[in-house]
């Protein structure tokens, strides 16, 4: 059904209400994700907590390169409740490429897992998210995790503690948690100081 003038304006309004808390050079990266569901979730919580965009690797193809047609495919429309329509995503064939994509444009990596993975692991809430200037923030596919690879090309692996019986959480369940905790701490750091170099030389705005 096409939008009246006036539901437009306040959609317009909105986007611009938002613009300012939306946390600049963050990504969000599911690693071979499975279920459409779990993306969708995944792009949901993007959008709501404001990161900037989410790159997919997605070597089976199961994703059309381009977000036009990513914002027209029912199946994400449906399960992310339109957020696709607003969150920019870029899909890549492999880890190889992502990592490559990232790096090029100075993006710093760290991983997520329930176990211990990298050089340097941390608790999520211990951890100082601000410190890199363009960060991107990497979550496994359902079954297998994070690539070895992805572990390698990151600066720390960041954990959930788990109390129950279980191995892992869900992984869209995970990237509301996480991106909750990062957002938080960027958008605070945003909001007081301005970014000056890749290692956060924290200078009043
Ligand atoms: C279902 S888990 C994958 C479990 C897999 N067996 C493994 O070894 O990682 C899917 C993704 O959710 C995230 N995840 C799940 N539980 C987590 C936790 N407790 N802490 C951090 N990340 C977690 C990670 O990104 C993980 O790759």
């Amino acid at each position: 059904m096409e939008k009246t003038e006036k539901q437009k304006s306040s959609v317009r309004q909105r986007a611009n209400e938002i613009k300012e808390y939306r946390c600049k050079n963050l990504i969000a990266v599911i690693e071979e994700p499975r279920d459409i569901k779990n993306i969708g979730t995944i792009i949901r919580n993007v959008n709501a907590l404001g990161v900037e965009k989410a790159y997919i690797v997605d070597p089976r193809k199961a994703l059309p390169d381009d977000w036009q047609e990513m914002r027209e495919k029912k199946s994400l429309s449906k399960t992310s409740v339109s957020a696709i329509k607003w969150s920019f995503v870029k899909r890549f064939d492999s880890t190889e490429a992502c990592i490559e994509h990232l790096e090029r444009n100075n993006f710093v990596s760290i991983v997520t897992s329930p176990h211990i993975k990298g050089r340097n692991n941390v608790v999520l809430d211990e951890a100082d998210y601000t410190i890199y200037t363009k960060l991107a923030v990497w979550f496994g596919n359902e079954a297998r995790g994070v690539s070895d690879l992805a572990v390698e090309h990151s600066e720390m692996c960041v954990s959930i503690p788990m109390f129950g019986m279980i191995e892992s959480l869900n992984l869209g369940t995970t990237s509301g948690i996480v991106l909750y905790e990062v957002t938080k701490q960027r958008r605070e750091y945003q909001r007081k100081y301005r970014w000056r170099n890749n290692r956060g030389l924290k200078i009043d705005a």
